[in-house]
């Protein structure tokens, strides 16, 4: 039997809106299995950096054998990219000509037998993406009250049969397996109408409460647009509404100069674009490479460009007393680059 793998979604639709370049240094804010990765250093050859984070151990660990050819090229760290700014100083990785999020599961970790992502294997109810964490997913199912897993289960799952769901996992508590759950979700609702299994939305809406997924996605954001030099790209392909518009409204918000609650006659949040949108319209797979890759089906690939901010607004670096000059100078000039090391290594 072959060895899973995980193929790469909207592959050259990501380094085309990356704009890669030879020499440039990119950010895999979600490693995986590296596919994304290895073509961003393919392509940003000679000369290209790449600093891949993940913040699940196992994948770290797959995609450091798959890109050991690239040698002093790579930097690989297990983390949260809820972290990315501090993450990005501690290794002095900044600024950077692109960003990539690819989020969500990697195929290798929803086959994976053993970390409970998929109802399609029996295995414990966990869902952490970094095993270190504390809370689980049979933790959230067997402790929360009636009324919060409903809650959860319809804002994070877009749920309409929550209640009943919430209910049924109440008198069947302790349920401990990833199999028990989707029978107890079967009986809640009936059984299965259409194509979709009724434990998805589900089991969708639990690892993503266990992960805190969309606060971290939220969060890595607002750092990405601090991390990017002038013209440096932002890159995020997303798998569920939810991701999406969170990425949709965020690119907006900060492609606009002003974002005054409607009938304020004059501007009183002072807000400037800092963002420009690459693709007005979202990208999404080709027919071919759903037909190839079926996981592929929900993607939605968006992108950015950072701008150049002329007035003293710059968020996150207004402290160092950076951001006139960081914004008016251009980040590639050595000086600035040696300044904001400095600034930044007095964190
Ligand atoms: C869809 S996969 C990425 C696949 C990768 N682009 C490739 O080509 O192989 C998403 C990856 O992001 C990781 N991930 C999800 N949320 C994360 C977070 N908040 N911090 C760090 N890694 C995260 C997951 O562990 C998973 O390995």
């Amino acid at each position: 039997m072959s060895a899973p793998t995980h193929i790469p979604v909207l592959l050259q639709e990501t380094i085309e809106a990356l704009a890669v370049q030879p020499g440039g240094r990119y950010i895999d804010c979600t490693l995986g299995a590296g596919g994304h990765a290895a073509a961003i250093l393919d392509q940003s050859s000679p000369g290209g950096q790449l600093l891949g984070i993940d913040a699940d151990p196992e994948a770290i660990e797959i995609a450091r054998s798959r890109l050991e050819a690239y040698g002093s090229s790579i930097l690989l760290v297990n983390d949260n990219f809820a972290d990315l700014e501090a993450i990005c100083i501690k290794y002095d990785f900044l600024p950077v000509h692109g960003i990539l999020f690819d989020l969500g599961l990697s195929s290798l970790q929803l086959n994976g037998h053993s970390r409970g992502f998929s109802f399609q294997h029996d295995a414990p109810l966990d869902m952490r993406l970094n095993p270190g964490q504390k809370v689980t997913v049979a933790d959230i199912v067997n402790t929360s009250s009636e009324t919060k897993l409903a809650q959860l289960i319809k804002t994070y799952g877009e749920e309409a049969r929550s209640n009943q769901i919430a209910y049924r996992i109440r008198q069947e508590r302790p349920i401990t397996t990833t199999l028990q759950l989707a029978r107890v979700i079967e009986q809640a609702v009936g059984g299965r109408r259409g194509r979709l299994h009724p434990a998805t939305k589900t089991f969708q809406a639990l690892r993503i409460a266990v992960n805190h997924e969309l606060e971290h996605l939220e969060a890595a954001l607002k750092q990405a647009i601090n991390l990017l030099g002038f013209d440096g790209r932002l890159v995020v392909i997303s798998y569920h509404s939810l991701e999406d518009r969170i990425v949709k409204h965020f690119m907006q918000q900060e492609s606009k100069d002003y974002i005054c609650p409607p009938g304020v006659p004059t501007c009183i949040c002072g807000h400037k674009a800092c963002l420009r949108l690459i693709n007005k319209r979202v990208i999404t797979p080709s027919p071919r490479e759903v037909q190839l890759n079926p996981r592929s089906r929900s993607a939605k690939l968006r992108a950015a460009e950072r701008l150049i901010i002329h007035d003293e607004y710059y968020r996150g670096t207004e402290e160092h007393g950076l951001s006139a000059q960081f914004s008016a100078e251009g980040w590639r000039r050595p000086a600035m680059l040696k300044k904001l090391r400095v600034a930044f290594s007095s964190f």
